[in-house]
This record gives structure tokens, sequence and C-alpha cells, in this order.
């Protein structure tokens, strides 16, 4: 069996949602002092929904393609929902990663939910 899903690689070499969002709202940026992975996502949000979202990484090929898999996964979805979402649910939509890789998703699970904390505390501020 490869190690790597189809999913994997597919995300790691055409990453979707890559880049900034110049007026984002909400904006996130995670590391692994492990191993020195970089995770930044951008959120623009309105109306409770999150309208763009875009990220850059800084990090393995796993890193990548969770970000990249987890922008797809709350594209569009209400803020309640991308609060919800998991490494586990990340790994589980790009087919599964290895199991030493597993912290790459924590990353991505973290980065967003760095996103919402910053559009929450702006949205406290205004
Ligand atoms: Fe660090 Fe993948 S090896 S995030």
């Amino acid at each position: 069996m490869a190690l790597y899903s189809e999913k994997v690689m597919d995300h790691f070499r055409n990453p979707r949602n890559v880049g900034i969002i110049e007026d984002a709202n909400g904006i996130g940026e995670v590391g692994n002092a492990k191993c020195g992975d970089i995770m930044k996502m951008y959120m623009k949000i309105e109306d409770d929904i999150i309208q763009d979202v875009k990220f850059e990484t800084f990090g393995c090929g796993s890193a990548i393609a969770s970000s990249s898999m987890a922008t797809e996964l709350i594209k569009g979805k209400p803020v309640s929902e991308a609060m919800k979402l998991t490494n586990k649910a990340v790994a589980e939509a790009l087919d599964g990663l290895p199991a030493y890789k597993m912290h790459c998703s924590v990353l991505a699970e973290e980065a967003i939910q760095a996103a919402l904390d910053d559009w929450r505390s702006r949205e406290k501020q205004s």
C-alpha cells in the first residue's frame, strides 16, 4: 500500500485556497515546535459564514494537504460548523494519514480555531 493516499498527493501537488486574504477579519497562525512547521489561515467572515478562507503553510506535504482539505471543508460554511472541525475529520477526508503524520492535521485544526478566535475578539471590539 502506498504511504500516502491519492487525495493527500492531489492536495499536496495542487493545494486549494493557497494565499492570503488582504481584508481578512480572522487570522490564525500556529506552529509545531518539534518539526518547526508553520501554518497561517486567513478568513473573511460575513454574517457568521466563512465566505473565503486561504492559507500559507511552511511545512511538510501532509501539512499542506491538511490545510488545503481543511479550507475546502469549511469554505462557505457557518462559523459554528467550522468550530467543530477536528483534525480527525480532516485526515479522514484525505482518506487517512500515516500515524506519525497525524500531528500535521492537528496544525490545520489549530490554525482554523486560532483564526476563529481572532475573528471573535475583533467582533467584540467593534
Ligand atoms: Fe510537521 Fe508535518 S512534519 S506538520
